[in-house]
């Protein structure tokens, strides 16, 4: 079928030409208002209810967040010094405050309940994963390392049965989300069902022998939130986990790049997207979602390696950088390495 729009013409337009006009009209809004979605977010994500987090406030009151202004305006009080900025910064300061996100299981355990039911809505967090799918061979043991709650794990075993996947956290809220996400893949995916594991470990203690034989590996956002004095030392662990020849996939935000402004208009457009794509937050889980985001990242907390320093890492570990991808991926925040072991 050939479809011309003749643009003088548009004005006035006769019914015909109109009715033919609609579908095309859905499929470009879609697809630049909602971005890629990748089929099986259902299964994968399950029912989101929002994460429960909340605390005595007198400004939020738990309502379900569903409006791309309503995502501006609780953001917008939540990072400005005032009353909302206040209680956040409190409820932080009551589990130990923000600087000790890096050793405190907890604190990732109220942040990744919050993520849960934002970030893997967003199209361009569903984007990292369809390249992830696309780059992994198709079976073999496959980890994802510092998983969290399991979208990449659990996408990835629904896009090929074969692989056998193994979700490896220090977060014991984050695994648990996680496994419900795998259990609920391997039903969809039925009999005979497919093999996972889940795996509770700190990256600091890594042995290197915790997994033998992995044909591919995935750590999405994880590097930076190891001290970077350490994150050698894991990577060269993790390489002898690897067979030769196996794929990891890296992605962590571009030092380079990282500013201010990026983080809290990413911060935004990934709970927008996510609205837009089913998800159902409320008002705390924004409020403290983004403020987590914009204020963890910010300020280098901890400092984040520029896209060639990461490269060099990955290179002193001994892995092979087979594609590098900068200034592109999930609004132009990340550096994606695909690397050989
Ligand atoms: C930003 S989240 C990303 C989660 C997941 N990769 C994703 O893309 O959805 C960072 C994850 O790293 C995990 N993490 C941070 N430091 C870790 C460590 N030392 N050992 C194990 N996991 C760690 C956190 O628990 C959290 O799940």
């Amino acid at each position: 079928m050939q479809v011309v729009i003749d643009v003088e013409g548009y004005w006035p337009m006769n019914f015909r030409s109109s009715v033919r006009l609609i579908p095309l009209l859905f499929i470009f809004l879609s697809v630049s208002s909602y971005g890629i979605v990748l089929p099986g977010c259902d299964i994968v994500m399950g029912h989101s209810a929002g994460s429960g987090v909340h605390w005595e406030s007198a400004i939020l009151t738990g309502a379900e967040v569903t409006t791309e202004a309503e995502i501006h305006r609780i953001a917008g009080i939540a990072l400005a010094p005032g009353p909302l900025n206040t209680e956040v910064q409190e409820y932080l300061a009551s589990m130990g405050g923000l600087r000790a996100i890096r050793t405190n299981p907890k604190l990732w355990d109220i942040y990744l309940r919050l993520y849960d039911g934002i970030t893997p809505f967003s199209p361009d967090y569903q984007e990292l994963i369809q390249f992830a799918d696309l780059n992994l061979p198709q079976s073999g043991k496959i980890a994802d390392i510092g998983g969290g709650t399991g979208p990449f794990s659990a996408w990835l075993l629904l896009r090929a049965r074969n692989r056998e996947i193994h979700t490896i956290d220090m977060s014991p809220a984050g695994l648990a989300l996680a496994r419900e996400k795998m259990e609920r893949v391997a039903a969809s995916l039925g009999e005979p069902l497919p093999s996972f594991d889940i795996m509770e470990l700190n990256l600091l203690n890594f042995t290197g022998n915790e997994l033998t034989g992995l044909s591919g590996a995935v750590m999405n956002n994880v590097l930076y939130n190891i001290p970077l004095e350490a994150q050698l030392e894991a990577m060269k662990k993790l390489r002898a986990m690897m067979l030769a020849g196996a794929t990891l996939i890296v992605a962590d935000p571009n030092g380079d790049v990282v500013t201010k402004e990026l983080l809290e208009k990413s911060a935004k457009d990934v709970a927008i997207g996510a609205v837009k794509n089913g998800s159902t937050p409320s008002d705390f889980d924004i409020a403290l979602g983004i403020y987590i985001n914009v204020e963890i990242l910010r300020g280098g907390i901890p400092p984040f390696r520029p896209a060639a320093d990461l490269e060099n890492l990955f290179r002193e570990a001994g892995f092979k950088v087979k594609k590098r991808i900068v200034n592109s991926f999930y609004f132009g925040l990340l550096t994606v390495l695909v690397l050989e072991a």
